[in-house]
């Protein structure tokens, strides 16, 4: 039996991912990441933990799977989206990484606005410029940071700082790719229109690649940290959200992919670039050669609940408290919770956005509190499935559930019921890295497409159908008014 493995660096952690020839998942390993949060808006990592955690998810996921590790024949990376990973001329990390979380470059936005023109960057891009993303945080280190500037030989996304670490390339996927606001949406590579007005060499970019194409080989440094073996291909991947969709089968434009992990997200494939007005949904291409697609993304979903659940329940079970949650009637007894706790990029993009429970009374318990957290990341969610069709798209007739909130069947029928979708949950949660999996096995010729893949392993069960839709239609009303009635307040604390 051939094998091939699926690398995710997430935000939470590194996971390894192994995979069959038959796209039966044989074995997974994670290890945690940490996280800095140094100065309010910014969000960093340290690159090199991301590299140490990989390694020891890699040998653990080998040694737990009992398999030969000469039988892994490819890897496919995927990860968090749009970080920003500087490294010197020689390869040096020259500053913690900044994430896609990250909202400390609202002025560079607005200088990227100003420099090309509104019109144009949506042009060229398919997008506006956001906060998380890429280029913003790059010109951020230019304004701010100048000495570190200076010194910039490469510009890498954290899956790829992974395989430059495995394979000592430079390269990166060209989903991934279209989250820097560098790319060129309907040619899939770099802008050199964009790179010129913003005055960033060229030749800080990896080569940008469809998501199975090879990008390199496992170097014997890299087999020797990992347990892999040496010269095995490492193929292009996919950022998480496109890697995810296809770990879904969300690769034909009916089927949409909603992603619970740190992050919330919508996601659309497009046969054709599809761009919403003024950027204000991402437009990036597809993991899938030739495709599109287009998302929502709200940055506190599951991360909002983690969040709760760290701060109040020291000593409860989890379980315990999803069960309280499942008594509270719908609404909450009029009490709202606002997930903007890293600012919101979809629909709002401010970044000085906060989070916040409206409405408590004396009558509210511990059980109304977690209930209102699971809504109030429903109606987030809601409102980027809205974003997605205001934009033209009509609805799929499927939305497929994957990420680490998925588990709660609670919070699936929320999220079925908010968003008057039919909900579907396939064979994994760990849906970006089946997917880089399935990425690397059509690498090696496993399968000759990704839909082909798709079709022979992902297998979906329907889950959550909507039954109470209309009550919840005044929930989502509610929360619909408090964003713009709390930007008074967001902008005096800030
Ligand atoms: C996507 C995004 C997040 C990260 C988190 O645009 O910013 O989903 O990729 O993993």
């Amino acid at each position: 039996m051939r094998f091939v493995l699926g690398i995710d660096t997430s935000t939470t952690a590194s996971k390894a991912l192994l995979l069959d020839e038959t796209g039966r998942i044989v074995g997974v390993a994670s290890t945690e990441h940490t996280h800095s949060r140094p100065h309010p808006l910014w969000s960093e990592q340290d690159p090199a933990e991301w590299w140490t955690a990989v390694a020891t998810s890699v040998r653990r996921v080998l040694s737990e799977s009992n398999i030969d590790p000469l039988s892994v024949h490819a890897v496919g990376l995927t990860g968090q989206m749009h970080g920003l990973v500087l490294l010197s001329a020689d390869g040096r990390v020259l500053r913690p990484a900044m994430l896609w979380n990250d909202g400390r470059s609202s002025a560079q936005c607005d200088a990227m606005r100003a420099r090309i023109g509104h019109d144009r960057l949506v042009d060229l891009t398919g997008n506006d410029a956001f906060t998380g993303f890429t280029a913003p945080k790059l010109l951020w280190v230019r304004d701010c940071e100048p000495d570190v500037y200076a010194r910039v030989g490469h510009i890498l996304l954290p899956k790829d700082y992974i395989r430059w670490r495995l394979t000592g390339e430079f390269a990166t996927d060209k989903a991934g790719a279209g989250g820097t606001l560098l790319l060129n949406l309907t040619t899939r590579d770099w802008s050199d229109d964009l790179l010129h007005a913003l005055d960033i060499p060229r030749a800080w970019l990896p080569n940008t690649f469809e998501g199975p194409e090879v990008t390199g080989y496992v170097t014997a440094s890299a087999a020797d940290s990992t347990g892999l073996r040496a010269g095995i291909a490492v193929v292009a991947g996919a950022g998480d959200q496109a890697a995810q969709a296809v770990g879904v089968g969300a690769v034909v434009p009916d089927v949409w992919a909603l992603t619970l992990g740190t992050s919330g997200v919508v996601f659309a494939p497009c046969a054709q670039p599809h761009v919403a007005q003024r950027g204000s949904a991402h437009a990036f291409p597809h993991a899938v050669p030739g495709q599109w697609h287009m998302m929502g993304v709200m940055l506190s979903a599951a991360g909002s609940l983690a969040w709760y659940l760290d701060m109040m329940t020291a000593n409860v079970d989890v379980e315990a408290l999803l069960d309280e949650a499942a008594r509270v009637s719908i609404g909450c007894e009029g009490l709202t919770f606002l997930p903007y706790l890293t600012g919101e990029r979809t629909p709002h993009a401010d970044p000085l956005a906060r989070g916040a429970f409206v409405g408590l009374t004396a009558r509210h318990g511990r059980g109304h509190l977690t209930r209102s957290v699971l809504e109030g990341v429903a109606c987030g969610l809601r409102d980027n499935a809205q974003l997605l069709r205001a934009a033209g798209l009509p609805p799929p007739l499927q939305l497929r559930i994957s990420g680490g909130g998925a588990r709660s069947a609670l919070w699936r029928q929320i999220i079925a019921d908010i968003l008057d979708l039919e909900l579907a949950v396939v064979q994994t949660e760990e849906g970006a890295a089946f997917g880089a999996a399935l990425l690397a096995g059509m690498g090696v010729g496993f399968w000759p497409s990704v839909e082909q893949a798709c079709g022979d392993t992902v297998r979906t069960k329907t889950d959550a159908k909507p039954q109470a839709a209309s009550t919840y239609d005044a929930v989502y009303d509610r929360f619909r008014s408090l964003y713009p009635a709390l930007v008074p307040y967001y902008r005096a604390v800030s």
